[in-house]
């Protein structure tokens, strides 16, 4: 079967940053008020850094762009230092001209995260849809926080975190007691949506999870495999990560 996912290989981390910016970018460019879909963790730190860097040197302006971020932890205000919403201020929003209130995270302290995340939902509609979604990869394959088990149609919801998620935030959390155990996500629904999706993933510790969701079969097991079904979808990995596709 012919692979569907555009799938590049570049030299590191820094490599696969400058070519998920430079994608941004010619987003942005062609599109003034484009609809970007964000993603958290360590992997898109290096894409940001320089999609900041990018911006200033070419001068393109965000004051029309739209952003959604796929998740954030439940109970988290965007005031607490380890919510999402301070992560995307501090690596990309403070250093962009886009205006905070054009800049979408699900609101974690919701008194009712329910009504959050459909309204949530209902403001990536009311923006016309996402034109570009960048994501990270779990080492489970989870895509947001969709675990694996997480059905194809599930959209906007409050998920738990799998065992494994929790170990692996729990650096940032002085350990994994203290991580939160559910997040408000966007659904793997809400994610295929997007007109083009960029999914990044650097290291080997991604490498059996990248190999699953490109070469293995689409499953609820592996929730990345279902962008296998997305018309316009690709992968930009470092060797690390690519290291165990059978078909590089
Ligand atoms: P990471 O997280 O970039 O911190 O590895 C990615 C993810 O879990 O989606």
């Amino acid at each position: 079967m012919s692979r569907k996912i555009h799938v590049e290989i570049l030299d590191d981390a820094e490599a696969v940053g400058r070519k998920a910016a430079a994608r941004i970018l010619a987003v942005v460019e062609r599109k003034p008020e484009a609809v970007l879909g964000l993603a958290t963790g360590s992997t898109p730190i290096p894409a940001y850094r320089e999609l900041v860097k990018l911006a200033h040197e070419r001068k393109v302006s965000f004051a029309g762009v739209k952003t959604f971020n796929l998740d954030e932890y439940l109970g988290l205000s965007g005031s607490h230092p380890q919510s999402y919403r301070q992560y995307m201020n501090r690596y990309l929003f403070e250093h962009l001209d886009i205006p905070l209130w054009q800049t979408a995270l699900p609101d974690g302290a919701a008194s009712d995260p329910e009504a959050e995340c459909a309204a949530f939902e209902a403001r990536i509609r009311a923006a016309g849809g996402v034109d570009l979604w960048l994501l990270g990869i779990g080492s489970n394959g989870h895509i947001g926080f969709n675990e694996p088990g997480a059905p194809r149609d599930c959209r906007t919801r409050v998920a738990s975190l799998a065992p494994s998620t929790i170990e692996a935030s729990a650096k940032d959390f002085g350990g994994a007691a203290g991580v939160p155990r559910q997040a408000l996500t966007a659904g793997v629904a809400t994610i295929l949506e997007a007109r083009e999706i960029l999914l990044l993933a650097t290291g080997a510790g991604k490498a059996p999870a990248v190999a699953g969701a490109l070469e293995g079969p689409i499953t609820p097991q592996l929730p990345a495999s279902y962008l296998q079904a997305h018309p316009s979808c690709a992968f930009v990995l470092d060797r690390a990560a690519a290291s165990k596709l059978v078909k590089p």
